[in-house]
């Protein structure tokens, strides 16, 4: 492979400057297998699920993530015991009962660790404070602030962003339609509905990701749905699990765009989260003319998990839209950053969530796409990417945003000449081993 690391200056990455420039070049196919550490979307919920329940839960293939490790920071500062040994980590539960936390439970990059977290600790007996970094201190917390003032929480943030400073209460049970499709929002809800009284409900605008619906019954807890509410009975006790976290989905589709990229590549993944409200990708690809096939699908704790081939065919391109944007949201960075290389072009639409993310990923992805010189249009709810174009190498940035950094580490190869992934550490906040999996297959 012609990637080559490297940090600014060329210097070894000290402890000092963490900041690490990564220079990508074309390549001429991908072929092998991955395999990647679990699931973050599943890892947070287990963490926080584990650290509440009863007993010593342990998961295999737990999340490499910064994201999931700053939440196990927080549920281990509230009383959770946490042992970790690599992706093997073991959670003494505090069965219900969680302490009050010494000093501000430190989010990091998470949103997803502040969002679903809230809930929990907005039931608690004490006050918790709940700080992130500068990118997720811009982001919008006022769609879980809402609904927990409404079960009876105080919540006291900066304009509608963290510092959030959460007065826990004895909340009361409500039924809630967030405005935006959110899993963290429902989950967040949903979690608080643990500890109110009565029955919670959430009626989702659109279907999003149910891994806490899911996680909750694998640790002993009544959920139900009926059409696009979902419920959840105050009162009810979690009971610790062991359990095996499938490969991260998301992190895949940047090997999956990669072949996507190269007619005759061929990947193998390997034990990989397939559950049906992540799996759009998988739908939204193979119509774009990657060939998908299963070669193994099992059920773990209500998960689906298995391993499948993806090979590269003629890449069409396509219209991504409606609630598939919402099912796509995490996805969608690398789909765009290939665009300008599809046969037909990308346009994507009602995908306005993005500009929300860990940076305004629209804005970002336009910005890099035109320093390779693509043509773009970008519009507030997504953006028009013609198909047919020739990128060139450039200095692009990451915006500090993971996805971004490793969505222009695989538009990089098919540019002509090297690109330049300004501040590409950021790609530990969820998948640390992206570059050394990428350098595997890449020929
Ligand atoms: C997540 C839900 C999504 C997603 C995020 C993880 C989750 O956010 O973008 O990376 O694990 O529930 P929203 O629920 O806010 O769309």
């Amino acid at each position: 492979m012609r990637a080559t690391r490297c940090c600014k200056s060329n210097t070894a990455i000290t402890d000092e400057d963490k900041s690490m420039d990564v220079k990508v070049g074309a390549a001429k196919q991908v072929r092998g297998s991955v395999r990647t550490a679990g699931d973050k979307s599943v890892s947070h919920r287990y963490a926080m699920l584990a650290g509440l329940a009863e007993g010593t839960s342990e998961f295999e293939n737990f999340s490499s993530s910064a994201d999931c490790a700053s939440t196990l920071g927080c549920m281990s500062a509230m009383g959770a015991r946490v042992r970790r040994e690599g992706n093997r980590v073991e959670v003494d539960g505090v069965a219900g009962a969680l302490r009050e936390p010494q000093g501000a439970l430190d989010c990091g990059n998470s949103g997803s660790t502040m969002r679903m977290l809230s809930g929990v600790v907005a039931a608690q007996p004490f006050t918790s404070v709940m700080i992130g970094d500068a990118s997720l201190s811009k982001r919008p917390m006022r769609r879980v602030i809402d609904p927990l003032e409404k079960m009876g929480a105080r919540i006291q943030s900066h304009d509608g962003c963290a510092p959030l400073t959460i007065h826990g209460a004895k909340l009361k049970a409500m039924e809630y339609q967030p405005p935006v499709a959110s899993a963290q929002v429902k989950s967040c809800v949903l979690l608080a509905g643990l500890f109110a009284d009565g029955e919670t409900s959430v009626i989702e605008p659109v279907r999003t990701r149910d891994h806490t619906e899911v996680a909750l019954r694998a640790f002993g807890c009544e959920v139900t749905r009926d059409g696009d509410r979902v419920s959840v009975r105050g009162g009810q006790k979690l009971h610790a699990v062991k359990a095996y976290v499938p490969g991260d989905l998301s992190s895949v589709t940047f090997f999956l765009c990669a072949a996507a990229l190269f007619p005759g590549s061929s990947l193998v993944v390997d034990s990989v989260l397939l559950n049906p409200t992540r799996s759009v990708v998988l739908d939204v690809l193979a119509g774009m003319g990657v060939k998908i096939s299963f070669l193994s699908v099992e059920e773990q704790f209500g998960e689906l998990i298995g391993t499948m081939k993806a090979e590269g065919g003629v890449f069409q391109g396509g219209v991504i839209r409606g609630a598939q944007s919402a099912a796509l949201i995490d996805e969608l960075p690398a789909i765009a950053a290939i665009a300008p290389y599809s046969a037909k072009g990308v346009e994507i639409r009602d995908a306005a969530e993005l500009r929300v993310k860990e940076s305004d990923r629209i804005a970002a992805v336009v910005r890099n796409l035109r320093a390779m010189g693509a043509e773009v249009e970008e519009l507030p709810d997504g953006m028009v990417i013609p198909g047919g174009q020739r990128l060139h190498g450039a200095e692009v940035e990451s915006f500090d945003d993971h996805r971004i950094a490793m969505a222009f580490a695989i538009a990089a190869l098919r540019a002509d000449g090297e690109t330049t992934i300004k501040d590409a550490q950021s790609v530990a906040v969820s998948f640390p081993e992206f570059f050394e999996a990428l350098g595997k297959v890449v020929e």
